[in-house]
C-alpha cells in the first residue's frame, strides 16, 4: 500500500510576464504522508499559494511531477482534472471566498451540485458538514451576517462537504483574531485527527503552525523539511 498523499518530485513552475521571468517554484521535493497535518511556511513572495494550487489541481506545474493520492495529476485533461479536483481536495481560503448573494447553507451546498446526488442526499452531506463546524444554527445567514470566525468555519463546512481526503488551506487564520484564529485551527486539528483527513496548511504565525505535527518550509524555490515535531515554537 502506497501511503504517500503528496509527492513532489523536481517541482518547477515558471511564469511569464512580457519578458520577466518569474520562478517561484524552482526544484520542489516534497513527500507528505496519508493522515499527516503539515504547517508550511516562508517569506511572502515565496511561492506558497502556487505550490498549493498546484497540489490542487488548479495550477500546473511547468516542469517536475506532483502525485496526489497517487494520481499524476498533469496527465489529466481538463475535464478530469475538475471532476477529480471535486472529489479529492478541499480548499480553505483567508479571505472565506464565499458567495455573498448565497445563504450559508447555499455556500455549502455549491461543491454539491456538480455531482449527481438527490436532494435529500444532499441535505444529509451539508447538515453533516454544517454540524461538524458548528455553524448548523446559522444556515440562513448571508456571509455578510456571520463573523469572520463563522464565515470561514462556513467556508471550511464547503470545502470538506465532498469528504475530501484532502484539505488545503492558504492562510485560513490570517484575516481572524487570535480567539476565532485558535477556533479555526481547533476545527482544523479535528478534521486530521477524528476525520483522518490530510491537511496542508500555510500560515506566517509561529503559534499557528505549531498546531500542526509538522513544518516545512518553502525559500528559493524549494522545500526544506524540518524532520522534528514541532512544539510551538520554531527554530
Ligand atoms: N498567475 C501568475 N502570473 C504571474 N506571476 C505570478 C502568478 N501567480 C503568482 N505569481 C508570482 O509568483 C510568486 C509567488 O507567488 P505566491 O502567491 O505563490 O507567493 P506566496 O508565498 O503565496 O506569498 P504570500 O505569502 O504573500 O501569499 C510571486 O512573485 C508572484 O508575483
Ligand atoms: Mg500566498
Amino acid at each position: 500500500m502506497n501511503d504517500a498523499m503528496i509527492q513532489c518530485e523536481s517541482l518547477g513552475r515558471t511564469y511569464r510576464r512580457g519578458d520577466v521571468e518569474i520562478k517561484p517554484l524552482r526544484n520542489v521535493d516534497l513527500l507528505i504522508n496519508k493522515g499527516e497535518f503539515v504547517a508550511m511556511m516562508g517569506p511572502s513572495g515565496s511561492g506558497k499559494t502556487t505550490l498549493l494550487n498546484i497540489i490542487a489541481g488548479i495550477d500546473r506545474p511547468t516542469n517536475g511531477r506532483v502525485l496526489v493520492n497517487g494520481v499524476d495529476i498533469k496527465s489529466l485533461s481538463s475535464a478530469r482534472l475538475a471532476d477529480w479536483r471535486a472529489k479529492t481536495v478541499g480548499y480553505v481560503f483567508q479571505l472565506y471566498n464565499l458567495i455573498p448573494v448565497l445563504s450559508a447553507y447555499e455556500n455549502v451546498e455549491v461543491p454539491l451540485l456538480l455531482k449527481r446526488m438527490s436532494r435529500k442526499a444532499r441535505h444529509a452531506a451539508i447538515s453533516e458538514a454544517m454540524i461538524r463546524v458548528g455553524i448548523a444554527d446559522r444556515s440562513d445567514h448571508y456571509p455578510r451576517q456571520l463573523s469572520g470566525g463563522q464565515e470561514q468555519r462556513v467556508a471550511i463546512a464547503r470545502a470538506i462537504v465532498t469528504k475530501p481526503s484532502l484539505l488545503v488551506a492558504d492562510e485560513p487564520t490570517g484575516d481572524l483574531d487570535s480567539h476565532a484564529a485558535i477556533e479555526v485551527m481547533e476545527l482544523i486539528k479535528q478534521l486530521n485527527t477524528d476525520l483522518g483527513m490530510t491537511v496542508l496548511m500555510v500560515t506566517h504565525d509561529d503559534s499557528i503552525a505549531g498546531h500542526a505535527g509538522r513544518l516545512i518550509h518553502l525559500l528559493d524555490g524549494h522545500v526544506t523539511t524540518a524532520d522534528t515535531k514541532i512544539a510551538g515554537r520554531i527554530a
